[in-house]
């Protein structure tokens, strides 16, 4: 046995168990050579190889070595990386061409290694080691030869964590194409039987579904060219008594922005297979000889603690090894966009930031409009110069201006795009995304940036390095504001176009793994229309994501909790804007457009200058307020508060479970109605905790076993909030 105290390998070199504080994974090389997958779960502690049934299941082909034993079948056995074509009629993991035109392949076990810590993948975004990080490779090779598969598991024991990708090799003599090459595939599972994913559409973001799965193959994900508002790379699997505070949960999050799949079902004998990776539709991917595809790794984590204990798993994990540290820890911002839209000019975003300064902000966002010539979102995308005649300044004596008030800076771009109307189009036609010979399909009325091509890349960096330079910038808000289509890059040759959706992302990621590099202090928030590229692949760049283009805080009562199943709420993008709010034209007061805000990055997009006296006093009382809870946001834990039907609440406790702050928010009150019962979450059962404004000295089990009840609700979007402290 190895010396590595999260993996432990026995029977020879061919049974692996990953082990974390709770759980166990484990794999098997049987005497053929096929790896299994016999458990994923809550800690066992025992060989499961026994677990495999074998059975003879007419229309399940059997190995050609074992065409005697006819319950030995890739179509039944439980498959830690399923290939296609050859046999298992499930979903694969893995499909290809070889050079001579056939499509199976059969991998078969060929050795592993044990790291400590683990490499980082090249070119893409991943989860950084931790202290106690271990990591399993394992080795799979074709028997004809073709081509080899490299399998990378690590292990976050702290956070019950497998990180899983795959790397395809070609070590064979002849090239091949991958049609489909999945980060992970999970089979044989006994335990789950139902999938929460996170679907939506533009202001409207991750709203969680649950479904059965289904015997066949349920097929979520996205091919947007974008992780997407309408379906993000993260899904749960669950049992159906699963809820929020008790429960099996099986979580899976891609660590990828661009095109993604996600697939579930049951199998003939029940059990349930779940593959995730790149979308293949419009995928192909040629491999000479000697070349290797790494795949996007995908973050497993398994709780028996409901979706609670689950997100807090990945909150933890995203918090410590994903997202990069925010350079400015928890700025205040106000952004420009709601506030004046296109119509500004430099005296008039001054007046925003004197204002943003008295309230006690600490940054001002110049949002859209300030370059090229953008009147309005039809022109200029890709012309990153500012717009000096509109402005009435150059943007670097904007930015002194701003500094001077004693605020940081930051602007918005959007560089992936280019508007046709653009004197980048004009002089490079060839770097947007258009198929030869057709009219390109048009999103905002514009054109996506050929990302696939280092050119364009190489500009991109310049011109925003440029940007930063000048204006001094301590921010960027980096948007993307359409859907991809018409795939094709000018850059690749013809029989390679199925790669420039992958190519695309690895594009966009060399831009930001370059400018994170040259300018470490900048704070990088992401943005998609809101929160179309809300995923673990772009919080590795930006701590920080706009979570939607709905400000209203009673629609972002269900954006920001679908977000937070697997989220942490450090890295929502949340701003209290103006009532009657813009997007859906609801009045809500103040305390609950803050309350809401709070719960998340927390900024401001309105004109202060346009509010009354008692509002800017509010607005200085909820800034305040924010500051106090910082610590328990990076700290502290996040729970979900489950509720009477239209009253949404959460909770942060800090890790000592000496503090806790409640926010109850309600999207309606009930006449002669209910009263509004809840059952506090994480706090410590045997501590008294002391909460001055309902006047309470309880003791921690009361509190979550017995739970509280508050005043009945009145009036419009009553807000509730607590805050418990242990006595000593
Ligand atoms: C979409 C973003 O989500 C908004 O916040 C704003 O930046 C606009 N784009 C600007 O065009």
């Amino acid at each position: 046995m190895d010396e590595f105290h999260w993996i432990r390998v026995e029977a020879e070199g061919r049974l692996f168990t990953l082990k974390s504080k709770n759980t166990e994974y484990q794999i098997w090389a049987d005497p053929h050579g096929l790896l299994n997958h016999l458990y994923w779960g809550k800690a066992v502690s025992q060989d499961l190889r026994g677990r495999l049934r074998k059975m003879d299941r007419g229309f399940s082909g059997n190995l050609y070595e074992t065409a005697e034993d006819r319950g030995y079948s890739v179509d039944t056995l439980p498959m830690e990386y399923p290939v296609g074509g050859a046999g298992d009629y499930r979903t694969p993991a893995l499909r290809l061409a070889l050079a001579d035109g056939s499509r199976s392949a059969d991998l078969r076990f060929a050795g592993y290694r044990l790291i400590r810590g683990r490499e980082s993948l090249k070119g893409l975004p991943y989860v950084r080691a931790g202290e106690e990080t271990e990591t399993l490779e394992i080795g799979l090779r074709d028997v004809a030869g073709a081509f080899s598969v490299l399998l990378r598991y690590s292990v976050w024991p702290e956070e019950d964590a497998v990180i899983r990708s795959a790397e395809i090799i070609n070590d064979g003599s002849a090239p091949l194409i991958l049609e489909k090459a999945a980060s992970a595939a999970l089979d044989g599972l006994r335990g789950p039987n139902s999938l929460l994913h996170f679907h939506g559409r533009h202001a409207a973001e991750r709203t969680p579904e649950r479904l059965p799965v289904p015997h066949g193959n349920l097929a979520l994900g996205s091919q947007r060219g974008m992780s997407s508002h309408h379906e993000n790379p993260f899904v749960i699997l669950c049992g159906e008594e699963t809820g929020e505070d008790a429960g099996e949960c099986w979580g899976s999050m891609l660590v990828y922005s661009g095109n993604h799949l996600e697939e579930a079902g049951l199998d003939q004998a029940n059990s349930l297979r779940f593959v995730t990776g790149i979308h293949p539709t419009g995928f192909s991917w040629h491999l000479a000889p000697g070349e290797r595809f790494q795949t996007p790794e995908t973050i497993l984590i398994f709780s028996d603690a409901g979706f609670n204990g689950l997100s807090g798993r990945y909150h933890r994990l995203l918090n410590r090894y994903v997202l990069p540290e925010n350079p400015m820890g928890h700025p205040v911002l106000l952004n420009s966009w709601e506030a004046c839209y296109f119509n500004f000019d430099a005296e008039k975003i001054l007046a925003l930031a004197e204002e943003a300064k008295g309230l006690g902000m600490d940054l001002l966002v110049l949002d859209d409009g300030w370059f090229g010539r953008r009147e309005s979102d039809n022109s200029s995308l890709g012309d990153w110069k500012t717009n000096e005649e509109k402005l009435g300044c150059s943007l670097r004596e904007l930015s002194e201006r701003i500094h001077e008030k004693g605020l940081k800076f930051g602007l918005w771009v959007e560089p992936e795009m280019i508007s046709e109307n653009s004197d980048l189009f004009r002089a490079h036609p060839e770097w947007a995304i258009r198929e030869p010979g057709r009219a390109p399909i048009i999103g905002r009325q514009q054109l996506v940036l050929d990302m696939a091509n280092p050119q364009v890349v190489d500009y991109l960096f310049d011109t925003l390095s440029a940007l930063v330079d000048e204006g001094k910038m301590e921010y960027i808000k980096w948007d993307f504001n359409r859907s991809v289509c018409n795939w094709y890059s000018h850059a690749l040759p013809a029989d390679r176009q199925g790669e420039a959706p992958h190519r695309f992302m690895l594009g966009t990621y060399d831009l930001l793994f370059r400018l994170r590099e040259k300018y470490p202090a900048l704070l990088i928030e992401g943005c998609s229309g809101g929160g179309g590229r809300f995923d673990a692949g772009m919080l590795f760049f930006s701590p920080q994501i706009w979570c939607s283009d709905n400000t209203d805080p009673i629609d972002r009562l269900t954006i920001q909790k679908g977000t937070s199943y697997g989220y942490p709420i450090r890295s929502m993008g949340a701003h209290v804007s103006a009532s009657p709010n813009h997007q859906s034209g609801r009045t809500t007061p103040l305390r609950a457009r803050g309350a809401v805000a709070m719960a998340g990055t927390f900024g401001y997009e309105l004109d202060p200058g346009k509010l009354s006296a008692e509002e800017k006093e509010e607005i200085k009382a909820q800034i305040a307020a924010y500051r106090e809870q910082t610590d328990l946001i990076d700290r502290g834990s996040y729970y979900r508060l489950t509720l009477r039907e239209g009253a949404f609440g959460w909770m942060l406790v800090s890790p000592e479970r000496d503090e806790a702050r409640v926010t109850v928010v309600c999207r309606e009150p009930e006449a002669n109605g209910r009263f509004l019962y809840a059952r506090l979450r994480g706090l410590d059962p045997e501590r008294v905790y002391r909460e001055e404004s309902m006047g309470l000295l309880w003791t921690g089990a009361a509190l979550m076993y017995a739970g509280v009840t508050l005043p009945e609700p009145m009036g419009d979007y009553p807000v509730y909030t607590l805050h418990l402290r242990a006595e000593e």
